[in-house]
Order: structure tokens, then C-alpha cells, then sequence
């Protein structure tokens, strides 16, 4: 059972793509998490795509397609996910071969404030319902205060959050398997 984690934050400090980090040592047995950058796509323009998805994107799209579910892990900006995340979503989107279509994804964030990116998650949760994904709904994981949440090396330190973070990837991974047959 192979999942692929999505970091929506480019920074490097980034808390999202640290808890994704910590969800990698949270895994049922069995099942593996590879972390796809979505850095360095350009702006999706449609004139481009008629000519042929650029090698990034479609190594993206490819990634997708290969993956038993997927793992967002998103920043909130101005209450919804951040645009690099947004064009990396509209890129991959378009048929044919629509990547998202009937697959089973879970979707977590993490914000310096107490809200944990909610208004992120269910922005992005509106999106992939659009596009036929099969969006684990719950446990939500809404990392709030997420300094708090972690020491220095990055470990998730917050016994309830850790469990929340298992809770989800079981259920993404039972979810993905009864998907699978
Ligand atoms: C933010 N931030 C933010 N936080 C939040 O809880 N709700 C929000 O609407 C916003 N809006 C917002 C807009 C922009 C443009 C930026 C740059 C930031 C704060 C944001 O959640 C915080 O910077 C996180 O630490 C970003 O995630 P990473 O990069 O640490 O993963």
C-alpha cells in the first residue's frame, strides 16, 4: 500500500511538511509514504498544456496515478490553500486521464494560530469532491499552535495530535484497500 504525501508549503521550515514527516513514522504496517515537492510548476497556463503537460507536471500526474491514496498536508493562506498548491491541483486536473478520479486521499494542516488551517482543509476538500476524489472524512487533523506541537528536531510531541495523525492514515489505508478490492 503506497501513499503519496503532498507538502502544500514551498518554505523549508515548513510545519505542514514537518507533520507530514511525522505521519511517515505514524504509518500502519505496510504501508509506505513518499513525499512529492510540488516546487518549481509553472503558472498553469491552457495554451501550454495544448502543447503538452510539462515533464514536472506530468511526473506529478504520474505519481498520482500510481499511488494507492494520497496525503495532503496544507498551510491556510487568507482562508483558503495556498495558490502553488491550488496550480499544482489545476494542472493535474484536466482529462483525459484525470488522476484523482475515485482516489482516496486524506488531507491535514498545521498553523501557527488555533484553527489548525480548517478553512484550508475543507477549501480543499471542495476541490477534490469536484474532482471525484474520496476524501477520508474524519478524524479531521487541524494541528493548531503547531510550535507547540513539535521539539526541535521536528518530532510530533503531541501525544493527542499523534493520535489523531494514526487514526487518519489507518483509516486512509483501510479506505484505500477496500477501494482496491
Ligand atoms: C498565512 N497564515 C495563515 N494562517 C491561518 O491560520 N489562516 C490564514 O488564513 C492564514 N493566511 C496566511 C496568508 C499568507 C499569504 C501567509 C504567508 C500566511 C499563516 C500560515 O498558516 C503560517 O505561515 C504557516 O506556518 C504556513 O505553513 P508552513 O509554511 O509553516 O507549512
Amino acid at each position: 500500500m503506497h501513499i503519496l504525501g503532498v507538502p502544500g508549503s514551498l518554505r523549508k521550515g515548513s510545519w505542514n511538511r514537518t507533520l507530514l514527516q511525522a505521519a511517515v513514522q505514524l504509518l500502519p504496517v505496510g504501508v509506505t509514504i513518499s513525499i512529492h515537492e510540488i516546487a518549481g510548476f509553472p503558472e498553469y497556463n491552457e495554451d501550454v498544456r495544448a502543447e503538452g503537460l510539462p515533464e514536472i507536471v506530468a511526473r506529478f500526474q504520474n505519481a498520482i496515478a500510481a499511488a494507492d491514496g494520497l496525503l495532503f498536508v496544507t498551510p491556510e493562506y487568507n482562508r483558503s490553500i495556498p495558490g502553488v498548491l491550488k496550480n499544482a491541483v489545476d494542472w493535474v486536473s484536466r482529462p483525459p486521464n484525470q488522476p484523482f478520479d475515485g482516489k482516496p486521499v486524506a488531507i491535514m494542516g498545521a498553523s501557527r494560530g488555533r484553527l489548525g488551517a480548517i478553512m484550508a482543509n475543507h477549501h480543499l476538500r471542495q476541490i477534490l469532491t469536484y474532482l471525484n476524489a474520496q476524501i477520508v472524512n474524519g478524524p479531521e487533523v487541524l494541528v493548531g499552535e503547531a510550535a507547540s506541537k513539535f521539539d526541535d528536531e521536528g518530532n510530533l510531541i503531541d501525544e493527542q495530535t499523534r493520535e489523531f495523525v494514526a487514526d487518519q492514515l489507518q483509516k486512509l489505508a483501510q479506505f484505500a484497500r477496500k477501494l482496491k478490492g
